[in-house]
């Protein structure tokens, strides 16, 4: 890994002052799993807590920059050109059930732009970073996304609507193309982990509904800059605020784009 930027080395000094407390927590829920009340409280307090170092330790650093933090809402700074944008616990009911899939997000952005990302998941220890034009890095490994070039080989991920949101019939229906025409469909439950497998070639296209600019920001940038591609499912480009994300190898992007959504996207999926 190429030395990082200031910021990126605050980012990711912050990601992992958070993390530690995190994983001591994690360790606590799965404890709590026999318990009748169950880990809920305790996991939201682990959040709050994880997002209030990450507040922290990004605003002692960085102090004019406005933050988007997922839990607090958004504290506009007296620098209006960055933004830090913060999921301090992505896959909340990952790390609720004991499954060790969550991960700390920050991007930064400037003047609109994406610049740099943050994704740590700290029980597995992989640290992903971007810089706009730096390419991503897994921890010291320069990442690359997929080669695949077919439907048929192509393994997906995918985020599936909890109970009580929007768009449950709609996503059957892509589900159901994405399952006819590829290799496989994944859920791991944590959408920056998500676009990071993409990045890491790990897994070739990843597309969800209902997502949050923390959900995504650090990943987009991240998947880009190992050479993937990132959209609305739509086919427009990213807009961190439309809930609707495609990112894929590339390759094969606009393959998928045609399985779930083929009257807009133009391309068939064969
Ligand atoms: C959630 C995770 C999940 C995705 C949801 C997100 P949270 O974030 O990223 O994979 O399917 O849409 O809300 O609530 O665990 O921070
Ligand atoms: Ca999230
Ligand atoms: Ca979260």
């Amino acid at each position: 890994m190429p030395p990082a930027s200031p910021v990126l080395t605050v980012m990711i000094a912050a990601a992992r002052k958070a993390a530690r407390r995190l994983v001591r927590d994690f360790g606590e829920v799965e404890n709590l799993q026999v318990s009748v009340k169950g880990p809920a409280d305790f996991v939201s307090q682990a959040d709050m807590r994880a997002e209030a170092t990450l507040k922290a330790e990004l605003a002692k650093a960085r102090p004019g920059y406005t933050l988007v933090l997922e839990e607090h809402g958004v504290i506009e700074g007296s620098d209006r050109t960055h933004r830090f944008i913060v999921d301090p616990l992505d896959g909340t009911t990952n790390f609720l059930h004991g499954i060790p899939q969550f991960a700390i997000s920050i991007a930064l952005e400037r003047e609109g732009d994406l610049v740099a990302g943050v994704v740590y998941n700290p029980v597995a220890d992989e640290l992903y970073t971007a810089e706009k034009g730096g390419g991503a890095y897994l921890n010291d490994r320069r990442l690359r996304v997929s080669a695949r070039t077919t439907l048929d080989q192509a393994l997906l991920a995918t985020g599936i609507p909890a109970r009580g949101w929007p768009g449950h019939a709609a996503f059957l229906a892509e589900l159901a193309g994405a399952m006819a025409a590829t290799a496989g469909v994944r859920r791991f439950g944590a959408a920056s982990l998500d676009l990071c497998a993409v990045a890491a070639g790990r897994i070739d296209g990843y597309w969800e509904r209902n997502l949050k600019p923390w959900d995504i920001a650090a990943g987009a940038l991240i998947v880009r800059e190992a050479g993937g591609q990132v959209t609305t499912i739509e086919g427009g480009p990213l807009d961190l605020t439309a809930g609707s994300l495609l990112a894929s190898n590339g390759t094969v992007h606009k393959l998928v784009a045609a399985l779930l959504h083929p009257t807009t996207s133009g391309h068939t999926a064969r």
